[in-house]
């Protein structure tokens, strides 16, 4: 299995999804300003990776804070890790979910040592990987039967184990139905400007010995319109309590294709992607990244000197152009909006507050 990111002894190893498919190379992150280094260069990316990053992150600069500091410290690192992305909602739901461990364990017991808050604290951070682990397995298991045998199937980005703590979203759907034998064909995006698919889902496919073929980004419609494709299957990285879903640059574009197509569109993700807060896909902060990722890249400039580019690194797919939702819990079908207060039952405990400033 791909060990996207772990914990080992006091320190936090991940993958260098820079280096990839080209070197399989860890880093060792031994403070929680080099995991936050980590997020913000790319070297762990993903939803759901940020988020588990961002806990043991938190655990990490927690569990290196001087006695008589923890609570002043544990606020401000939690506001660091809070600056680094402002779409994937996953990075602020851990956020919370370390928050109110870290309450939990004060209100409990006032006068607790700190280094039962430290060890309190590095057992959450363990247990939102683990959780993630077992979230994408029932993902897959929900929405395998989605896929008939023979399916051509397009996927955006990355969604697989290197976005997750291990096994993936959307990735884990494919394989859940590659494992029960199913005979599938992937065709990959390459998904400018950071080739996410080209880089990181071909390797995954590669690796695991599923048939599949990389397109570029401008392929897909063709395709679509030529019936080479039986469904698209992505991942989200925030998805607002209506169904509108954020994701990767160019999701959109492909919903809108897919839909004039009569082609399906899947979004397979944790429920710590849906953000119950953000009412429609308006609300959701886009990050704008640097322009130079799309004016060169890995270093050698592709546009003339002095050109400006822009560089969204989302878009918000509307829920008219989503066909189902693949959770853990089960597979949510139209109208989201009810479906997903019930998938929640009353909203009980969920009560998020690190999110960043929404319109
Ligand atoms: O900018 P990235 O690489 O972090 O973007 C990742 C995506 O958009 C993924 O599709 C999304 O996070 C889902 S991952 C399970």
């Amino acid at each position: 299995m791909i060990k996207t990111i772990s914990w080992n002894e006091g320190a936090v190893v991940m993958i260098d999804q820079r280096a990839l498919p080209h070197e399989e190379r860890y880093i060792t992150c031994r403070t929680y300003q080099d995991v936050i280094a980590a997020i913000n260069t790319m070297a762990i990316r993903g939803a759901p990776a940020v988020g588990i990053a961002a806990a043991m992150g938190i655990a990490l600069g927690t569990l290196n804070a001087p006695e008589g500091q923890i609570e002043t410290d544990f606020y401000r690192i939690c506001e660091d890790f809070a600056r680094t992305r402002p779409t994937a909602v996953n990075l602020f739901w851990a956020i919370d979910r370390m928050k109110t461990r870290f309450e939990g364990e004060l209100v409990s017991a006032p006068h607790v040592e700190a280094e039962e808050i430290k060890k309190a604290l590095t057992e959450e951070a363990l247990r939102i990987l683990e959780e993630d682990i077992e979230a994408n397995r029932q993902m897959g298991a929900h929405g395998k039967d989605l896929i008939q045998d023979g399916d051509t199937i397009l996927t955006h980005c990355n969604a697989g184990a290197l976005a997750t703590g291990g096994y993936g979203t959307a990735l884990g759907v494919i394989r859940a139905a590659h494992e029960e034998g199913k005979r599938i064909h992937v065709l990959v995006d390459e998904t400018r400007p950071l080739l996410q698919g080209a880089r990181l889902t071909a390797w995954e496919m590669h690796r695991e010995g599923i048939g599949a073929t990389l397109i570029t980004d401008s392929m897909a419609g063709s395709l679509m319109q030529r019936g080479m494709v039986n469904l698209v299957l992505v991942g989200a990285d925030r998805i607002a309590a209506n169904g509108d879903t954020a994701n990767k640059i160019g999701t959109y574009s492909l919903a809108v294709l897919a839909k004039e197509n009569r082609v399906p569109l899947y979004v397979a993700a944790p429920l710590s992607t849906i953000d119950r807060r953000t009412r429609t896909g308006r609300e959701i902060p886009i990050e704008e990244r640097s322009e130079d990722e799309v004016l060169g890249f890995h270093g050698t400039r592709i546009a003339p000197q002095g050109f400006h580019a822009c560089n969204p690194a989302f878009d918000v797919t509307p829920k008219k152009y989503i066909t189902a939702i693949i959770t853990e819990k089960g597979i949510i079908t139209k109208p989201f909006g009810r479906k997903i207060k019930g998938i929640f039952g009353d909203s009980a405990g969920y009560r998020p507050r690190s999110g960043p400033k929404t319109s």
